[in-house]
C-alpha cells in the first residue's frame, strides 16, 4: 500500500538513490550524489517544478519518483512540461506505482495549464518504452541532440 505525495527535503537521500539507479540503465547520464542532490534541492525549492513520490503507507519508505518542470513553448504558444525521471524501485515494481505516479504528474501538469508533456527515455530502454505506450504516450519525429 502507497501514497502518492509532493517529496520533502527528507526524501533527497531515498531519492538519489533511485536516480543511481536510474542513471545505471540510461547510457547518456552518469551518477554524481552531489549533482543530483543540488538539482533534486533546486527542483524542491521551485514552485514551477514539481517532484512527486509514491511513499509506503507502512513507513513513509519511497518506492518511486517522478520530476516534472516547466518550459515555455513556442509551438504550443505557452508553458508545457517536461518529465524529467522516473523510477519505481525494483522490489516494488508491476503494483501500478508507475502508472500512478504518472498520473498525478499529469493531474498536476493539467492544473497547472500545462498544454502538453513531453520527456526523453533512452531508445534501447524497452520497457520503458512499452510502459509509456500502455499510459498513452506517442513516439514523436525527434531526436535529442546536446552540447555541453
Ligand atoms: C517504467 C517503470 C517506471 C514502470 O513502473 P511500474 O510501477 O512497474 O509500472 P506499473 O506497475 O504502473 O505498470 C507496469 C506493469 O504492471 C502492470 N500492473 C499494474 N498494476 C498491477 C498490479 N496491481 N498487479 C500486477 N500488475 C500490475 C501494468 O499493467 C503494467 O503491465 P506490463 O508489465 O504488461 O507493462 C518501472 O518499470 C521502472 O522504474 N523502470 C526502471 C526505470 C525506468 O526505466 N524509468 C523510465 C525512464 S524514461
Amino acid at each position: 500500500m502507497f501514497t502518492i505525495r509532493t517529496a520533502t527535503s527528507a526524501d533527497i537521500p531515498q531519492l538519489v538513490a533511485l536516480l543511481n539507479a536510474l542513471f545505471a540503465i540510461e547510457a547518456d547520464f552518469y551518477f554524481d550524489p552531489d549533482k543530483q542532490t543540488h538539482g533534486l534541492n533546486l527542483l524542491l525549492a521551485s514552485a514551477k517544478d514539481r517532484i512527486f513520490v509514491a511513499a509506503s503507507l507502512k513507513d513513509n519508505k519511497v518506492l518511486g519518483l517522478c520530476t516534472v518542470q516547466t518550459l515555455i513553448s513556442t509551438a504550443e504558444g505557452g508553458p508545457v512540461g517536461l518529465l524529467e525521471d522516473l523510477i519505481v524501485a525494483a522490489n516494488f515494481r508491476h503494483q501500478g506505482i508507475g502508472a500512478k505516479l504518472l498520473a498525478e504528474a499529469v493531474n498536476w501538469a493539467e492544473c497547472q495549464g500545462l498544454k502538453r508533456l513531453q520527456l526523453l527515455a533512452d531508445k534501447n530502454n524497452g520497457a520503458a518504452l512499452d510502459f509509456y505506450q500502455k499510459q498513452g504516450w506517442q513516439a514523436t519525429q525527434l531526436v535529442c541532440l546536446r552540447k555541453c
